[in-house]
C-alpha cells in the first residue's frame, strides 16, 4: 500500500500518468522484487513505457517535496540537449498537472518521469571490483571530462558529482549524470540543502561551505576522473577503499598512499600531465583553485591512443599486484559489516592551509607488497593485520573486535614501507546502513550561510564502538559526574 511517505511497489503493477499506462519492472537480478534503487533524498523505480522504453520514476522524502522542484526542471529543459543530462528530460508532477496521479500516490507529488539511462552507476563499478581496459578507461574518463568541461564553459555544475550519481556504460563509453536537481546555473533555485560533496569526492571547502557554485565540480569530477583511467590498472582495484578509491579520512591528505599509487598510475600509464592535475586539485585549498575541468579534457585529449595496447594484464613494472596482498582484485571486498564509517577525523584544515604543492614526485616508485591500506582512513598495515593500527577499523577477515593496540607514530611522506609505522588510533563509530550515510553527507543551512554535516538519526543498536578508547572516555565522564554529584549532596 502507499502512503504520504512511501510509494510501495509490485512487478508488473500498472501505474497510469498522463493517460498512458506503465508497468513496474522487475530487478534484473533479484527476480520477484521491483527495480527500485534508493538514493539519498529519494527512490527511482524503473517502469517500463507502453511502447517498452525504460523510464525512472523518482520521488523524494518528505522534506525534499518542494514547489521549487517545478522551476528546476524548467530551467533544467534549457540543458536537455546536453551530453550527460538526458535526465533533464523530466515531467514533474503537481497536484495542478497531474490531481489523478498524486491522488493515487500521494509519494508522487513532486515526483518525476524521467528516461531510465543506461549502464551501471560508477559506484557499483568500485564496490564490485568491476574491471576496466586501458581503453574502456580511457574513452569514460574523456567522455566525462567533456561533459564537466561543458558544463564549466557553460557556467553551470552538476555541484553532487559522486560515483552514485554517475552512470557509466563500460562498452560504449557512454557516460550520463544524474540526481540533476541541485545543479547549480545562474538561474536556478537555491536547493532545500546545499550540496557539500560525499564521501570520497568532497573538498575539504566544501565541508565547511557548500559546493552550490560554478566551480562545484571541480574537485569530485578530478577525482572521479582519475578513478576512471586509474581503475584500469589492477593496483588500484586491490588498493582501493569499498565505495570510492579512497577512504573518506584521508581526503587531500599529501601522505596518502592511495593518492601517492593514483598520481603514479596516471604518470606511469597515461601521461605526467594527468598526474599533476591531480596533484594540483588534491593540494588545493579552495574549489577555485583546482584546475578548470577544461584542462582535464584538453588533457585527456592529447592522449595517443597506444594507450589500449599497454593492457592492464601487463601492468609496468613497480605496479606489479602484490601476491601477498590479502584483497583480491576483482573480488566485492570480503567484510560487509562496519565498512561505512562516518564519524572520521579529517586532515587539519590549518595544516594544509599553508602546505605548499609539492614538486612533481620522484621515480621512487611505491613498495606495497605484504600490506593493505586501511578502507576507513587509508594508513598502510601489515597484510596480516585484522584491525588498522590507526584506527581500528576492521580490515581483514576474522574477528570483529578489535584488540587493544599500540599507538604507533606516524609515517613519513615520502617512503613508504612496514617500518613507518601508521598514526596514533582514533576512536571511530561505524554505521552499516547507508542510506543513513547518504543522508549525512548532504546537510546545509542555506539560510544561515554555514553548512553543517548533521547525521541521521540511528538506531543505537546499529553503531559499534571500534575503539575501546571512546569507551574509557565515557566511563572518566560518567565517573567524575557521579564524584561530583555526590560531593554536591554531601555539602547540601
Ligand atoms: N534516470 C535514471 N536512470 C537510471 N537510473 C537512475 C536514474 N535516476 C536515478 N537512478 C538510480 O537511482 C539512484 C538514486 O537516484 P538519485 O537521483 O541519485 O537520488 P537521490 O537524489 O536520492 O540521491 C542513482 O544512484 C541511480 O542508481
Ligand atoms: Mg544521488
Amino acid at each position: 500500500m502507499s502512503s504520504q511517505a512511501h510509494l510501495r511497489v509490485e512487478v508488473n503493477q500498472s501505474i497510469v500518468i498522463s493517460g498512458l499506462s506503465y508497468r513496474v519492472a522487475e530487478h534484473p537480478a533479484l527476480a520477484g522484487i521491483p527495480y527500485v534503487q534508493r538514493g539519498g533524498r529519494g527512490f527511482v523505480i524503473q517502469l517500463i513505457a507502453p511502447n517498452a522504453d525504460r523510464m525512472a520514476l523518482k520521488y523524494f522524502k518528505l522534506k525534499y517535496r518542494v514547489p521549487d522542484l517545478v522551476k528546476v526542471a524548467e530551467a533544467l529543459r534549457q540543458f536537455a540537449d546536453l551530453k550527460g543530462l538526458r535526465a533533464a528530460q523530466r515531467t514533474v508532477f503537481t497536484k495542478q498537472t497531474h490531481a489523478e496521479l498524486i491522488a493515487a500516490y500521494p509519494a508522487l507529488d513532486y515526483g518525476m518521469l524521467m528516461p531510465w539511462l543506461p549502464g551501471v552507476t560508477w559506484y557499483d563499478v568500485i564496490n564490485m571490483r568491476i574491471p576496466l581496459t586501458a581503453a574502456e578507461g580511457m574513452l569514460l574518463a574523456r567522455n566525462f571530462a567533456a561533459i564537466m568541461a561543458n558544463f564549466e564553459a557553460r557556467k553551470i555544475a552538476h555541484c553532487d558529482i559522486a560515483g552514485a550519481n554517475v552512470l557509466v556504460e563500460r562498452k560504449s563509453g557512454q557516460v550520463e549524470l544524474v540526481d540533476i536537481e541541485e545543479m547549480y546555473a545562474p538561474n536556478m533555485p537555491t536547493p532545500v540543502e546545499l550540496p557539500i560533496g560525499q564521501d570520497g569526492y568532497q573538498h575539504m571547502a566544501s565541508r565547511q561551505h557548500g559546493q552550490w557554485c560554478a566551480e562545484g565540480d571541480r574537485f569530485g569530477a578530478a577525482i572521479l576522473i582519475a578513478e576512471m583511467l586509474g581503475w584500469t590498472h589492477p593496483k588500484i582495484r586491490q588498493f582501493s577503499a569499498d565505495e570510492h578509491y579512497f577512504a573518506t579520512a584521508e581526503m587531500q591528505d599529501p601522505s596518502s598512499t592511495r593518492y601517492k599509487l593514483l598520481c603514479e598510475v596516471l604518470a606511469e600509464r597515461f601521461s605526467p600531465k594527468l598526474a599533476e592535475l591531480l596533484r594540483a586539485a588534491w593540494h588545493s585549498r579552495t574549489l577555485a583553485e583546482c584546475p578548470p575541468l577544461t584542462e582535464w579534457q584538453q588533457a585527456l585529449e592529447a592522449l595517443s591512443e597506444p594507450v589500449s595496447a599497454r593492457s592492464e594484464a601487463t601492468p609496468q613494472q613497480p605496479l606489479q599486484p602484490s601476491q601477498s596482498a590479502s584483497m583480491p582484485s576483482g573480488s566485492v571486498g570480503g567484510v560487509v559489516s562496519g565498512r561505512r564509517a562516518i564519524s572520521v577525523h579529517m586532515p587539519s584544515e590549518a595544516n594544509s592551509a599553508q602546505r605548499p604543492v609539492p614538486a612533481p614526485q620522484s621515480n621512487e616508485s611505491l613498495k606495497l607488497e605484504g600490506v593493505k591500506l586501511c578502507r576507513n582512513c587509508g594508513a598502510l598495515n601489515s597484510a596480516q593485520e585484522q584491525f588498522c593500527a590507526r584506527c581500528g577499523f576492521y580490515i581483514g577477515t576474522g574477528a570483529r573486535r578489535p584488540p587493544p593496540k599500540p599507538a604507533p607514530a606516524p609515517p613519513p611522506a615520502s617512503v613508504v614501507s612496514l617500518s613507518k609505522p601508521a598514526p596514533p588510533p582514533q576512536a571511530v563509530a561505524l554505521n552499516r546502513n547507508l542510506s543513513e550515510i547518504i543522508t549525512a553527507r548532504r546537510v546545509g543551512d542555506p539560510k544561515g550561510g554555514g553548512m553543517v554535516r548533521v547525521e541521521a538519526a540511528k538506531p543505537r543498536g546499529e553503531q559499534v564502538e571500534a575503539n575501546i578508547g571512546s569507551t574509557i572516555v565515557v566511563g572518566t565522564i560518567l565517573l567524575i559526574l557521579f564524584v561530583v554529584i555526590i560531593l554536591v549532596v554531601a555539602a547540601g
